[in-house]
């Protein structure tokens, strides 16, 4: 049976009354749920013990005020959804619960949030690891699933709970694509059928990088000019960045000696897409 929870007082009712020896797994979201959504749901599933996954359009980790006013919401088919895949709890807060004051207390986010999206969302990655340290403590799971498709944050995350000692383990799940390639995302309800033609050249980038890394080439800047030359020019669409990182620190690299990660953002037309390789 799924519960769909709101409010911090019932969360903790639910959360006290589990037997002590319950494993909780939590996914977080911001809801619009789709199969990358799944593929972590499944994951935890398969890791054993109660599922919650919470569902929050976080207004602090948005720094543009249309792309939060027109960020899809869709509760009911999101619930729906998660009974499909098992989940017992959800957690749909609304904002003023979360917020019920303007914080005076936030997570800075050191030089993990230098690079990438960083620079381009101002405030972002301090919004998602203030988010995700509330939802830690409300919820008090033992593990948490996140996407590597949002790899810096998936980095950031991890950082979070080693640098405040939380008891949680935090698994990361490769990104689902669509057939052609396109990485899942909620923001892909935005595209036109013309734009998600388009879209397609984002990931097309990235495996120009990888092709160019893996036939030898170890200069970064090389590799970031082919992969950024894929790109049509096209009214619709604007390379925001493609760069390529050491997995674990999120800083440019000098050489491509070992593992690196390959991430890019780009818009198409007024719909910010991001996605990113692993290359080793
Ligand atoms: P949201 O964009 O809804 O994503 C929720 C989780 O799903 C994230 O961990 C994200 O990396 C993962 N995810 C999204 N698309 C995916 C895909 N195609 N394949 C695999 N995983 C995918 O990320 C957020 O929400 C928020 O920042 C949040 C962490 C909930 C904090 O507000």
């Amino acid at each position: 049976m799924l519960e769909t929870i709101e409010t911090i007082s019932r969360l903790r009712a639910w959360r006290s009354a589990l037997p002590r020896d319950t494993t909780v797994a939590l996914v977080p979201t911001m809801g619009a749920l789709h199969a990358g959504h799944a593929a972590l749901m499944d994951a935890a599933r398969r890791d054993g013990g109660v599922l919650a996954v919470s569902i929050f359009v976080n207004p602090l980790q948005f720094n543009n005020k249309d792309d939060f006013a027109r960020y899809p919401r869709i509760l009911e088919n999101d619930v729906a959804f998660c009974r499909e895949h098992g989940v017992e709890i959800v957690f749909a807060p609304s904002a003023a619960e979360v917020y019920p004051q303007a914080l005076e207390c936030t997570v800075d986010v050191g030089r993990l949030a230098d690079h990438l999206c960083g620079p381009f969302r101002p405030g972002h990655f301090r919004g998602v690891a203030t988010v995700v340290l509330k939802l830690f403590e409300m919820v008090q799971p033992h593990r948490a699933y996140f996407g590597q498709k949002d790899a810096q944050q998936l980095a950031i995350v991890e950082r979070l709970v080693a640098d405040f000692n939380l008891p949680i383990t935090v698994v990361g799940v490769p990104t689902v694509r669509e057939a052609d390639g396109l990485a899942m995302s909620s923001r892909n309800r935005h595209l036109s059928a013309d734009e998600r033609r388009m879209a397609i050249c984002l990931y097309q980038s990235l495996l120009e990088a990888r092709q160019r890394i893996s036939g030898g080439e170890k200069r970064p800047a090389a590799v970031v000019l082919a992969a950024a030359a894929t790109v049509p020019r096209s009214d619709g669409l604007k390379l925001e960045y493609l760069e390529i990182v050491d997995p674990h620190t999120m800083q440019p690299v000098d050489e491509i000696n070992g593992p690196v990660r390959v991430a890019a953002a780009m818009w198409v037309g007024s719909t910010r897409l991001i996605d990113n390789l692993l290359v080793s």
